[in-house]
């Protein structure tokens, strides 16, 4: 039995091979990556690996050669502050790479398609808490390809038969995370400049609200929502049951390492609470928040240090700079 994961050299990608392969021997795992922001390195040797990119490959090749049961579509480019002067790039290869997805999905008569969407669907929240019932309104271009492929997903489940769950994992954290990428991953990013001998960075007052997930928690919830029978045609909040300001989760990180220095940024477009329910992800995937932010950072902290010297990653140029922020103008700065 084969399955199939894109986004198989990132966080959610890499960790979730790692975990089959140790506890679902059966299955074999087909990867696809581009490594655009993801690391060869952190690919299980068992995974049998391709290095695609889903904008300009439609994957029939591999869809047919393996007749998957189970696909994980993983593969994005999460820079959700970055989304709207990088518009083009995050619909071709968030939204369209989605739609090949799902057209191969169908053409092979997956089983069952999981895919990642985001809490930025959400934007604001029509409640204070975000529940899975509400109607999405993101608001920024990242949530919109999400939304989109949401739609797109269920529409395929209605015409032509095609089993889904479509999770929503929140501000997951952990080891084999890229803190190499200026853009994203807010606890990485902090490591990677107190490694580097800047201070970490905070835009705005720093009482944005996040609930922050260690990606260990998160995996058998992920194997779960491919396989458990309740879990069809679902649409799931996974992670994290503890919201923090970004403050505390900053003095948490400063905790951990025993030092650091904090600056605060211009504020940037972005929701400032992000508070999501979690009942459903207990009742259908298990979901069990085991490891709290200080423990979680720890672990995460005693790998980064370990990692090896790598060229931080930067756009050299942006789709739009009108608006653009002045600490993204200067990339070299922080
Ligand atoms: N980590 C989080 O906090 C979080 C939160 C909500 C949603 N998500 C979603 O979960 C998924 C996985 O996130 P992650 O944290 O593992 O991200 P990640 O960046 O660590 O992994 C994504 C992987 O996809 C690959 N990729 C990107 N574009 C590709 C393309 N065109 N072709 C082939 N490969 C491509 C990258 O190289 C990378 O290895 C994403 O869809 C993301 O939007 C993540």
């Amino acid at each position: 039995m084969y399955i199939l994961i894109t986004g198989v050299a990132g966080l959610l990608g890499s960790r979730l091979a790692d975990w089959i392969v140790e506890n679902k021997p059966e299955y074999n795992i087909v990867g696809i990556d581009n490594l655009s922001g993801g690391y060869i390195e952190n690919i299980n040797p068992k995974v049998i690996f391709y290095k695609l990119d889903l904008v300009s490959n439609s994957l029939a090749e591999v869809f047919k050669k393996y007749k998957f049961n189970f696909v994980f579509h993983f593969a994005a480019y999460a820079a959700e502050g970055l989304s709207p002067f990088i518009r083009g790039f995050n619909y071709d290869n968030n939204l369209k790479s989605t739609a090949r997805i799902v057209n191969q999905c169908i053409i092979n008569d997956v089983k069952r398609l999981v895919f990642t969407s985001t809490m930025a669907v959400y934007g604001h929240g029509e409640k204070k808490i975000f529940d899975e019932s509400q109607v999405p309104c993101p608001i920024d271009p990242y949530g919109v390809a999400k939304y989109a492929c949401e739609m797109d997903i269920k529409i395929a489940g209605e015409q032509h038969g095609l089993d889904w769950c479509i999770i929503r994992p929140h501000n997951v954290y952990g080891i084999k995370q890229n803190i190499w990428d200026k853009y994203r991953n807010v606890l990485g990013i902090w490591m990677y400049q107190y490694l580097n001998n800047k201070p970490m960075t905070i835009f705005g007052s720093g009482n944005q609200t996040r609930a922050f997930s260690y990606i260990d928690d998160s995996l058998e919830p992920l194997w779960k929502s491919a396989v458990e029978p309740k879990a069809s045609k679902e649409i799931i909040n996974l992670g994290g049951i503890k919201s923090v300001s970004i403050l505390e989760a900053n003095k948490v990180l400063k905790d951990v390492i025993g030092d650091g220095k904090t600056i605060f940024l211009e504020g940037r477009h972005e929701v400032e609470h992000a508070i999501p329910t979690f009942k459903k992800s207990i009742d259908i995937l298990g979901f069990n928040h085991k490891t709290d932010l200080k423990e979680g950072l720890s672990e995460m902290w005693s790998w980064a240090q370990n990692q090896p010297k790598r060229n931080r990653f930067i756009w050299s140029s942006y789709e739009l700079d009108k608006g653009l922020y002045s600490f993204w103008k200067n990339p070299s700065k922080l």
